[in-house]
């Protein structure tokens, strides 16, 4: 079988990339991503590629080749859906905010919505390819929708999880680690449908890269590598703790670790906290499939992960208080940093919510700069909260255009996003503008101890 039609459903930080690279790599095949958010298709769509709405490296120079050509960004979803003989389903599945499993299962109401939209429109038969990171068994529930329209067309489902990370979502998906595409491989259907998406990525991945195995597999493994990634982030979190007390340096001990091949020494550097869409939503989920099959061990085995994560952004937000003599309310506090990791415009989860959040509560004046986050997103993120009213978000927190605006006359700084340019600032001056003593908190170590304190900073650093 072989694919000419490709629709995803889900222009976000996931379908954009993805489908951008399957249009760069495969001139054959015609890529139109669909969405129902008419100003994010817009704005894919923008004449300047440079306002396409997701900011990757790379990215837009890639949509500048293949939109038009054979890429395409459209409102009109039914059309897509029923033209493609391949439809990935790249939806949103954040954590549900109501009703059972309320702050722990995946809300998967968007992806019925898909399946029930596809089974719908669809007047021939198709390939249908969950991208988005679902619990196990995702898979049944939509083969149970789509099996049951009545008129006679036929699906497949394939499990295909997206391993990008944000940043580096380019070269992520140009030369992947591993492709893993799961499917029916008992039936001759099943094998077909797989064999098809295998030829799509086969365009630009060697074989011995792409791994096929059955959709449960398929599905469990994306929840465990994101799980064991972010346990690794938060074992050595809690480590930076212990290095503040006796005086080891946690830097140092990540490398000595680290050298271990049998550890490796990737997603070893310690912060202030992990955020993004996946880590805390996938590894909630984790936890609330291994409860609903009574598995108490299992699940607070990985809970703790996520605890730890909380304790890590609340301790760093204590001890800014602490620091500054126990109160620092009406007192300037400058952020730097709100993206949850550098090279993206993406804030979820970023640690530098809470953060900001807990110092409000404080009653700190926050100031914010971050190179790529919009001031209308930074409130968004913390109205979301709920904290308190939307009126004194805006009013206890305020959005600058530089890191030299947002430090003046402050009493401290905090780096929360590990951006390049806040290496390069020129602090000497920064530190001139502050208010004395002049504190600087850095959640990333991404500044020399030594340099700050010559300057004449109070610095304090994670695990340091
Ligand atoms: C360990 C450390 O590896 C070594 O660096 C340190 O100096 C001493 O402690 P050791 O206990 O000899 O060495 O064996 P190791 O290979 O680490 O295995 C420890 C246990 O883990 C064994 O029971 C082994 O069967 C088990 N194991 C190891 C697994 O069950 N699965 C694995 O993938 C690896
Ligand atoms: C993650 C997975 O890496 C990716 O494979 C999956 O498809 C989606 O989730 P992403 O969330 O984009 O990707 O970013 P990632 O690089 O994994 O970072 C997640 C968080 O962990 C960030 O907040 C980052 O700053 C933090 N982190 C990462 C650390 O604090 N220390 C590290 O050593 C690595
Ligand atoms: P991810 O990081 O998983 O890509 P995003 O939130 O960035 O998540 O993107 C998901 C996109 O899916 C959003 O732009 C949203 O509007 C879109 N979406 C959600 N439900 C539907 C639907 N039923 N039909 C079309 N698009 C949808």
């Amino acid at each position: 079988m072989k694919i000419e039609n490709i629709c995803c459903i889900g222009a976000g930080y996931v379908g954009g990339p993805t489908m951008a690279i399957i249009a760069q790599k495969c001139p054959h095949i015609n890529v139109t991503v669909v969405d129902i958010n008419e100003k994010r298709i817009a704005a894919w769509n923008d004449e300047d590629v440079n306002n396409i709405p997701i900011y990757e490296p790379g990215l837009s120079d890639i949509v500048k080749e293949a939109r038009g050509r054979n890429l395409f960004f459209s409102t009109e979803v039914d059309n897509a859906i029923d033209k493609a003989d391949m439809i990935f389903i790249s939806v949103n599945t954040p954590t549900k905010t109501y009703g059972m499993g309320k702050g722990m299962a995946a809300d998967l109401k968007f992806i019925e919505l898909c399946a029930r939209q596809i089974a719908r429109v669809s007047t021939s038969d198709k390939i249908v390819v969950e991208k988005s990171t679902l619990p196990v068994r995702t898979a049944e529930a939509l083969k149970n929708i789509l099996e049951n329209t009545g008129n006679g067309v036929k699906f497949q489902i394939l499990s295909n999880p997206e391993f990008l990370a944000e940043g580096t979502a380019v070269d992520d998906l140009l030369t992947p680690d591993r492709v893993l595409i799961g499917g029916d491989i008992d039936s001759e259907k099943g094998k077909e449908a797989v064999n098809a998406l295998v030829d799509v990525y086969a365009n630009w991945v060697s074989k011995e890269h792409i791994l096929t195995t059955n959709v449960w597999s398929s599905e469990l493994s994306k929840l465990t590598a994101n799980a064991f990634l972010a346990q690794r982030v938060s074992s050595i979190n809690a480590m930076s703790e212990l290095c503040e007390k006796t005086g080891a340096d946690v830097n140092e001990v990540a490398k000595a670790v680290g050298m271990d091949s049998r550890i490796g020494s990737r997603f070893l550097q310690s912060s202030v906290g992990f955020g993004g869409s996946c880590f805390q939503k996938d590894i909630l989920n984790l936890v609330y499939i291994a409860k609903s099959y009574g598995l108490g061990e299992v699940a607070d085995y990985w809970e703790q992960v996520i605890i730890l994560n909380d304790h890590q952004k609340r301790r760093f937000a204590e001890k800014i208080v602490k620091t500054l003599f126990n109160t620092v309310s009406g007192k300037k506090i400058a952020i730097l940093g709100w993206a949850f990791k550098k090279d993206t415009n993406d804030t979820r989860e970023s640690a530098a919510i809470y953060v900001a959040d807990y110092l409000m509560n404080e009653q700190a004046e926050i100031i914010v700069y971050d190179p790529k986050v919009t001031e209308e997103q930074i409130y968004a993120d913390l109205d979301y909260l709920g904290t308190r009213s939307e009126n004194e978000n805006r009013s206890l927190l305020k959005v600058v255009n530089t890191a030299k605006d947002a430090c003046r006359d402050s009493h401290a700084v905090a780096v929360l996003t590990e951006w390049d340019e806040y290496k390069k600032l020129d602090w000497k001056e920064i530190y001139s503008n502050m208010l004395k003593p002049a504190f600087l908190f850095d959640g990333r170590r991404l500044l020399e101890r030594k340099a700050m304190e010559d300057i004449g900073f109070e610095f304090y650093a994670i695990g340091n």
